[in-house]
């Protein structure tokens, strides 16, 4: 199949596109099953490099030919020396694509995913990207294994911090942000790095919230909900996608025909390629339905599936798979034809060796520039959950007591998914704020992580709080208790941190909260009894001065939560576009209504809520048009002014709700979005454009489309915050 008309042409200066599609011919020509078959067959570094024997045989697979491309490789000589082999050592010489998990940066570590998308900017996502990409590619990678686009509402779930939160409108445009930063220009740009969307498709539904569970959804749901952010990634040319470990319609996605060719290939003319997530291949047998490793096999390619990750079924089934007449021989060339156009595009051939120079990598990793970045990106990704009586910002004078292991730690400020970033490197709250007001600042941990305490460790933190003007407790979870395989039951705070913060309010010195997490946390009793709590999540290398800049007012807070925070664990899944049902309770009269009898429906934080210290007011939400008709497109403005006392940045959220459709239709979607910088007393006239396609949705004749009929556009600061609301109507 030519991939000539690939959306990857973007990443290729002029004319090299024809160029790598013949040497991608020729090599194909010459390579027997078994060198086919190799470039399928991804092995990880990291696991292997353990004993001398694993490591020879490593070492000789790759110079066999029998190894396409690398995982988990850290030191640049283990990967320039594996490259070598490849390039020198096999028969053909083709080079190795070398992949690691870039998720939220590489040495500049920048605050977590989930906190990057709560600046509803998806610029700062795209800069954070391109220098991720620059300091991966100086240390020998060409592949990175991110974005993570997947949608979902669940905190429970621990991967949530790796994701852009709830919403498919902001979740797409953070992924194609992602994927222009680690994507760049051109791809064979030596500072540019494949990208990867993953997990294709529907992780983020995981039941439960229960790592590497089921996942059971309409096709209404995927469409709707989780495939649109892998959409938009496709369209911004992502060269890779990844597998999902779960089932579709109890079929696991690796071995799954249908999202992989009919939609992904076919609808979305998807011509890069598709890596299965860590032996998932494999996890088919345990899922049941593939008898052994040669049926996995079988199973993965003809679904649509190329690359290998760690299972090595691949390598040992495929070669006779094809010569049995199982596999035929133009899908196995069609997936190593995907492989090798990527490592064409990245300049693989003309350079094998591009992305190693050791002189490159001393100058780029966590350059000041680098630094400022990401402390930028750690400020803006701030949410001010609560401000009661304006108890922030600080004043840089008042004696300020800090309270909280988590402010000590740099492996927290980091997060989790930080492999390279090293907590030394990591500015921590305590030495943040240190720094800020040029004095030492009274500290005690006041519980162990991720959350003991002991009478004792109050005892000394009351005490520390009694003598200062005020105290800022930092609590939270640990990065260990976030990201892969850390799904939790309880989202409160972890172990008997809340005994601390009831200890620290019982005193007569006002607290205000430090918040440290990787996911929405249900506590509703800390926004009981502390007014003030400022959301940092883990806020990267530079976390620690951005939180002092914050605490004392030299930045004003402007994040926005991408994910609802519960009130409890059991109202999760929750988000703000759920459906009306047949009882909405509107009138708030019917105890037959849909709802729990010990919890409100709606969140304690709601999506996209944030305060500021300052105010904005919105006038005049106004349509160009109140009717269009199919293929028109309309302006919605409103006006903003700032109306306090300083500079801020507003998050204008517009929102939608069909009002009726042939399916049930959410109470409101986030429709468009768009940040405005106001000085105090300043206002500006804010318009979204709106298109027939963004009022569209998976109709019940299963196609994209908009149906004609009416249709609020509201405005608001938050989904349960709208200020204005306007009526439109799409003509048939
Ligand atoms: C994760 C992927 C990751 C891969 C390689 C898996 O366990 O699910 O997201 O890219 O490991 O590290």
């Amino acid at each position: 199949m030519p991939l000539s008309d690939s959306r990857l042409d973007q990443y290729v200066v002029d004319g090299r596109r024809a160029e790598i599609q013949s040497h991608v011919d020729s090599l194909l020509d010459t390579m027997t099953l078994e060198e086919k078959a190799g470039q399928l067959n991804q092995r990880s570094v990291h696991f292997v490099t353990g004993t001398e024997d694993e490591g020879e045989e490593l070492e000789s697979a790759v110079a066999d030919g029998e190894v396409g491309s690398l995982l988990n490789a850290t030191d640049l000589e283990t990967k320039r020396h594996l490259q070598e082999l490849a390039v020198e050592e096999s028969r053909l010489g083709i080079p190795l694509l070398i992949g690691f998990d870039v998720i939220h940066g590489y040495e500049t570590i920048f605050p977590i995913p989930l906190a990057q998308a709560a600046s509803w900017n998806p610029d700062l996502a795209e800069r954070a990207e391109r220098i991720a990409a620059t300091e991966a590619a100086a240390a020998g990678h060409n592949w990175t294994f991110a974005p993570m686009v997947d949608v979902s509402r669940d905190p429970r779930w621990g991967r949530v911090m790796e994701g852009a939160g709830e919403s498919p409108v902001l979740g797409s445009a953070f992924a194609r942000a992602r994927v222009r930063g680690f994507q760049g220009d051109d791809l064979s740009d030596p500072d540019t790095v494949l990208a990867c969307a993953k997990h294709f498709a529907a992780y983020g539904a995981v039941e439960g919230g229960r790592e590497y569970n089921t996942v059971d959804v309409s096709e209404t749901a995927l469409r709707e909900r989780h495939l649109p952010p892998f959409e938009a990634s496709v369209e911004a040319g992502v060269g890779s996608l990844m597998n999902a470990f779960n089932v579709h319609e109890r079929i696991p996605a690796s071995g799954n025909e249908s999202p992989l060719n009919d939609v992904l290939k076919g609808e979305w003319d998807f011509s890069g390629v598709l890596v299965s997530d860590w032996a998932s291949f494999r996890e088919q047998i345990q899922h049941g339905t593939a008898e052994n490793r040669r049926d996995a096999a079988r199973k993965a390619i003809q679904a649509g599936s190329e690359i290998d990750m760690a299972s090595e079924v691949v390598i040992d089934e495929l070669p006779d798979l094809v010569r049995d007449g199982e596999v035929s021989e133009d899908r196995l060339d069609d997936a190593v034809r995907r492989v090798l156009t990527v490592k064409g595009l990245l300049g693989l051939f003309e350079d094998p060796y591009r992305y190693f120079d050791e002189e490159r990598r001393d100058e780029t990793m966590l350059a000041d520039k680098h630094r400022q970045a990401a402390r930028e990106a750690a400020r803006e990704s701030f949410v001010l959950l609560q401000n009661e009586d304006d108890r922030l910002p600080l004043d840089p004078e008042a004696d300020v007591a800090l309270i909280g292991a988590l402010a000590d730690s740099g492996e927290d400020t980091l997060g989790a998914w930080s492999f390279e970033g090293r907590p030394e490197d990591a500015i921590t709250i305590r030495d943040g704020l240190e720094a800020f007001l040029d004095r030492e600042v009274p500290f005690t941990p006041g519980y162990e992580l991720p959350g003991d305490v002991t009478e004792e460790s109050i005892e000394a933190a009351v005490e520390t709080a009694t003598d200062a003007d005020v105290a800022a407790a930092v609590v939270g979870e640990t990065a260990e208790i976030t990201g892969e395989a850390a799904s939790r039951t309880e989202i409160d705070l972890p172990g008997e941190q809340r005994r601390l913060v009831e200890a620290l309010v019982e005193t007569d010195t006002p607290v205000v909260a430090v918040l440290m997490n990787g996911r929405p946390l249900a506590i509703d009793w800390l926004a009981e009894s502390v007014p003030a709590i400022l959301d940092v999540w883990h806020p990267g290398v530079e976390g620690g001065p951005a939180v002092a800049e914050t605490l004392f007012g030299e930045h004003v807070p402007a994040g926005h939560l991408p994910m609802s925070f519960p009130y409890s664990v059991g109202q999760v899944p929750l988000a703000h576009d759920r459906l009306p049902t047949g009882r909405p309770g509107d009138d708030g009269e019917s105890a037959y209504a849909t709802g729990y009898i010990d919890a409100p429906n709606e969140p304690l934080f709601a999506f996209g809520h944030g305060e500021s210290y300052t105010d904005f007011a919105y006038t005049d939400l106004t349509l160009s048009t109140a009717a269009i008709e199919s293929g028109e497109t309309l302006e919605a403005t409103v006006t903003v002014e700032n109306v306090g006392d300083v500079a801020g940045r507003d998050v204008v959220q517009f929102y939608v709700r069909d009002l009726v459709g042939s399916r049930s239709r959410p109470v409101k979607e986030l429709l468009d979005f768009e940040t405005v910088d106001l000085d105090a007393g300043e206002t500006a006239a804010v318009t979204v454009t709106i298109e027939d396609v963004d009022l569209a949705f998976w109709t019940v004749d299963r196609e994209w489309a908009a149906e004609p009929g009416a249709f609020d556009i509201m405005v608001g600061h938050a989904a349960d915050d709208i200020v204005h609301t306007q009526r439109l109507e799409l003509l048939d």
